[in-house]
């Protein structure tokens, strides 16, 4: 039976604000299966960021679980494993691409940083623009960058907000692709908020978010019962 990589049980995320509180999630429950890709669509403001920082150990529930059975144990800070690509990118602003993509294996093991970091920017055809900085990159680029930085130290499960969000309809396609076919060769998880439906349509399951809940969960082949 394919590994559980992360298990979310009856999930809230409130936030205070000045006018009262924000439940930007409501109840998730889902489980995450090694190698499975996940798209989350929904409207701005349905909790689809909100969510995924919770997925990746970047935030903590209100109340309810996040488990990470298969990416490490819980009492780390936060669950290892996991490569995460931000909303609009995130490149550190001093370091040139390559070093962006460098810097988490600079903060693991090290071992080998500029060739895999450039063996990753190719994955994504833009080993080219290894030197340049972030802000002579368009916003197109720089995703493409951030996607790299997330697959370079070869995660069980890649988080991306909305990494497409930039590029147009041709360049958000062949990004995906190229991101598929690399958790294909490795086995990894993929989950992927999104707007935009033709890049949703590329994953196996969708999961439909509408004021912090699930409208749906499409499954398609091969994912079945994991809901
Ligand atoms: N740190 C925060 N403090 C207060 N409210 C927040 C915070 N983060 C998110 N929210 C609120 O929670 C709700 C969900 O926000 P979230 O960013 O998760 O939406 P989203 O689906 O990612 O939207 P978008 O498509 O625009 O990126 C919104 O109402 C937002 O204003
Ligand atoms: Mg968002």
């Amino acid at each position: 039976m394919a590994k559980t990589l992360a298990v979310a049980t009856d999930l809230w995320r409130s936030f205070q604000r000045e006018r009262g509180v924000v439940a930007a999630v409501q109840g998730c429950s889902f489980r995450i299966i090694a190698g499975e890709t996940i798209a989350i669509i929904g409207p701005s403001g349905c909790g689809k960021t909100t969510l995924l920082n919770l997925i990746a150990g970047l935030d903590v529930p209100s109340s309810g679980r996040m488990e990470w059975p298969g990416l490490g144990s819980s009492d780390t800070l936060r669950p290892g494993r996991i490569g995460v690509v931000f909303q609009s990118a995130n490149l550190m602003p001093v370091l040139s691409a390559v070093e962006n993509v460098e810097l988490p294996i600079l903060l693991g093991n090290g071992i080998e940083a500029e060739a895999r970091a450039l063996a990753a920017l190719a994955v994504f055809g833009v080993e080219t623009l290894a030197s340049k900085l972030p802000e002579q990159l368009s916003g197109g680029q720089a995703e493409r960058i951030a996607v790299a930085r997330a697959i370079v130290t070869n995660p069980e499960l890649i988080v991306a907000d909305e990494p497409t969000g930039q590029l147009d309809q041709a360049g958000a396609a062949i990004l995906v692709d190229r991101l598929l076919t690399w958790g294909q060769q490795t086995g990894s998880a993929i989950i992927i908020a999104t707007h935009d439906e033709r890049v949703a349509a590329k994953m196996s399951r969708i999961w439909r978010m509408r004021h912090g809940k699930f409208e749906n969960m499409v499954e398609r082949a091969a994912c079945t019962g994991t809901g």
